[in-house]
């Protein structure tokens, strides 16, 4: 059966609610084992970001959280830096007509006031552009770090507190949840690291507490929406408990 993808209503299938994020490693080394700049395997990330995003209806991803810059990535050459802002500038430009021929909302998450002020405008103007959206949600993590997030939250809710818009006993993981750059996503279910490496690097630490990991070898830039298939298939396969027993 064949959806028409020209409009972006509601889809027709059961809604899925879940949501995959992805840790979108190997860039760099994919681009050295063929002897090109680095930036040739960003651009080639790029690619598969597109092709992926795409394919989430099929693949029954509602909600898909990308990690694209780090609060940590600064510390690359300036080169680097500056080519993947222009790549993701580049990537709005290109890609906010297609997204909202797919129903794709799009939304920043991470720390903007870092960012170059135009940037920082493009991504308003999407968001605004996309906010009518519903068939997938896709968050692009940008000046992202888990602790600078949960660190900036806290910041929030003690300016609450001070001034008397929220009481220190009505703080608990609800609160939290509110707070986060986060608060309009459901948890993510899965989160997928490429590359080979077995490390979370600061990605959504409060949210990733009950998330299923899956490590993959395979190079960002390798990544096809079949190899997502091929996880989610070994991911629907396991039994998800969130601390209880199963009956
Ligand atoms: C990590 O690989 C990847 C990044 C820091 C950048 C991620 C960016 C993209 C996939 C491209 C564009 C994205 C969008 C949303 C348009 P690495 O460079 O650290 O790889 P390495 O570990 O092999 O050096």
């Amino acid at each position: 059966m064949t959806f028409d993808r020209s409009y972006p209503g509601p889809d027709p299938r059961p809604a899925s609610n879940l949501h995959v994020a992805v840790i979108m490693d190997g860039n760099g080394r994919w681009a050295s084992n063929r002897g090109w700049p680095r930036l040739v395997g960003h651009r080639k990330g790029a690619e598969r970001v597109r092709q992926l995003v795409s394919e989430c209806p099929d693949l029954g991803i509602r909600y898909l959280t990308l990690y694209a810059f780090s609060t940590e990535n600064w510390k690359r050459t300036t080169e680097e830096v500056m080519g993947l802002m222009a790549l993701f500038a580049r990537y709005i430009k290109r890609e906010a007509g297609r997204m909202n021929r797919e129903g794709v909302r799009l939304r920043v998450i991470g720390d903007r006031r870092q960012l170059d002020p135009k940037l920082s405008a493009l991504f308003d103007w999407v968001e605004t552009e996309t906010a009518h959206n519903d068939r997938v949600h896709l968050s692009l993590a940008i000046n992202y770090g888990g602790r600078d997030e949960i660190a900036r939250a806290t910041r929030d809710i003690a300016r609450d507190v001070a001034e008397g818009r929220l009481s220190p006993d009505e703080i608990c993981d609800a609160t939290m949840t509110r707070y986060l750059d986060t608060s309009y996503m459901p948890d993510p279910d899965l989160v997928v690291r490429t590359s080979g490496e077995t490390r979370v690097s600061n990605y959504l630490l409060w949210q990733a507490a009950y998330s299923e990991y899956v490590f993959t070898p395979v190079l960002w830039p390798d990544f096809t929406p079949d190899t997502m298939k091929t996880i989610l298939d070994a991911f629907h396969a396991r039994e998800r408990r969130f601390g209880g027993v199963m009956s």
